[in-house]
């Protein structure tokens, strides 16, 4: 049989929908990164980061399946990523990461990845 996915490992869908709901409760009282966000209900940007978190650790690909490539850096140009939304953004993704009370080692791979994507959606070094 094929070894788990990180996917599987960390528990599957449940996991990552607690992950991305927990992150999202914490930009929707964010003044600086709620405004970026164009629709006024949070919930379709968070079934997309969730889809989109599942594939990209070995779930199902329902987020290409119905949004495409993607291009996440392309996807981002409209709006201003700078080094004070990208901390937030991680600050919420850190509460969140925790929420989920992973075993340190799945944790970490996690969080560098992350922390890793935060700071290549970066596409402005403009202060606020
Ligand atoms: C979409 C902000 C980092 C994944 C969006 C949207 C905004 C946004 C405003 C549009 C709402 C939507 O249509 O879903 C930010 C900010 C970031 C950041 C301020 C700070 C660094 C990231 C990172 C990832 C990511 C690191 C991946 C690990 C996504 C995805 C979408 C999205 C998958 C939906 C793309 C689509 O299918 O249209 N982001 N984002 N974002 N973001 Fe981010």
């Amino acid at each position: 049989k094929d070894e788990p996915t990180f996917y599987e490992l960390v528990g599957g869908e449940p996991t990552f929908r607690k992950l991305v709901a927990r992150f999202y409760e914490g930009v929707a009282d964010d003044t600086l990164l709620r405004p970026l966000y164009p629709e006024e209900d949070l919930g379709p940007a968070t079934e997309r980061l969730t889809l989109f978190l599942m594939q990209y650790w070995g779930g199902p690909n329902t987020y290409s399946a119905t949004r495409g490539h993607p291009r996440l850096r392309m996807r981002h140009a409209p709006f201003r990523v700078g080094p004070e939304e990208r901390d937030a953004w991680l600050r919420h993704m850190r509460d969140a990461v925790d929420s989920l009370d992973l075993p340190a080692d799945q944790e970490r791979t996690l969080w560098e990845y992350l922390e890793r994507a935060a700071y290549f959606m970066v596409n402005t070094m403009d202060g606020p």
